[in-house]
């Protein structure tokens, strides 16, 4: 791909897109059906919130999405259909994905991680400058370039695998699960800095939370999945506010 196509293609029109159409969308894994019919929206530059109990299919709508996984139905990405089974074609169309478990590569240092993210462009002064703005939103990091990655904290490495997708300038981020797994202190930090991404770079978020609180906290709107079918939907604010669906359809209070 040539740089003026790349640039056209994520960091100049980058700012400000990343309206997310989802129709009818049914996912699985062979023979295994997962999601029956998932359609939702996402407006540009929001943070959309998919919550729902284990197994409820939440990864695999993200897999879907980033092209990991076929799925029958629509996936549109400002206007036009994301490329289906084919993760590199999704990424250069600005879709950045942070998977489960982070998916950082261990052995490598903070800032090779980092250039990872940017395997797909050429431009070494925009790389720079990039890499210098995910130092911005997580200091720890620069503190760390040399360090390897599997030398790093739970919480210090999903920020390396945060600050990897945005190495890619998205225009939709999709985060899987970023609190798994990370003190209570070390969450508030993080979901604070992806809503400072969000607000300074205009990204558009998909964040996939069991801490359905953490998330309604800095999400617009919400999606509760249930055996791969959307059952609720709203603004953050609704779905908070209402305590005895948050019981019935999260188990456990708000
Ligand atoms: N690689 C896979 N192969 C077959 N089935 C899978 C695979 N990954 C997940 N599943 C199944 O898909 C369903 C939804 O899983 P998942 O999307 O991981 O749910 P969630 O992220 O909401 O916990 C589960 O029943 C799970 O067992
Ligand atoms: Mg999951």
């Amino acid at each position: 791909m040539s740089e003026a196509k790349e640039s056209t293609e994520t960091a100049a029109e980058g700012a400000g897109q990343g309206y997310l159409e989802v129709d009818d969308l049914h996912a699985g894994y062979g023979d295994v059906r997962v999601l029956h019919g998932v359609s939702l929206r996402v407006g540009r530059g929001d943070i959309c919130a998919i919550l729902g109990p284990n197994g409820a299919g939440k990864t695999t709508l993200l897999r879907a999405l980033c092209g990991m996984i076929r799925g029958r139905g629509a996936v549109r990405l400002d206007g036009s259909p994301l490329p289906a089974r084919s993760p590199d074609a999704v990424a250069r169309r600005g879709v950045a994905h942070v998977p489960e478990g982070r998916g950082t590569f261990m052995p490598l240092t903070v800032e090779e991680n980092l250039r990872l993210g940017a395997y797909a462009r050429r431009n070494r002064a925009e790389v720079q400058a990039d890499m210098e703005r995910v130092y911005g939103y997580f200091p720890v990091l620069k503190e760390r370039f040399k360090q390897e990655a599997g030398s790093l904290s739970g919480g210090e490495q999903q920020m390396l695998a945060i600050g990897r997708a945005l190495m890619s300038r998205p225009r939709l981020l999709l985060l899987d699960e970023p609190s798994l797994g990370l003190a209570p202190l070390v969450v508030r930090e993080l979901f604070g800095i992806v809503q400072s991404i969000n607000q300074e770079e205009r990204t558009t978020v998909v964040v996939v939370e069991q801490n359905a609180h953490l998330a309604l906290g800095i999400a617009g709107q919400a999606h509760v999945l249930e055996s791969g079918r959307i059952v609720l939907s709203g603004s953050a604010a609704e779905i908070k506010a209402d305590e005895q669906v948050a019981q019935s359809y999260l188990g456990y209070r708000i």
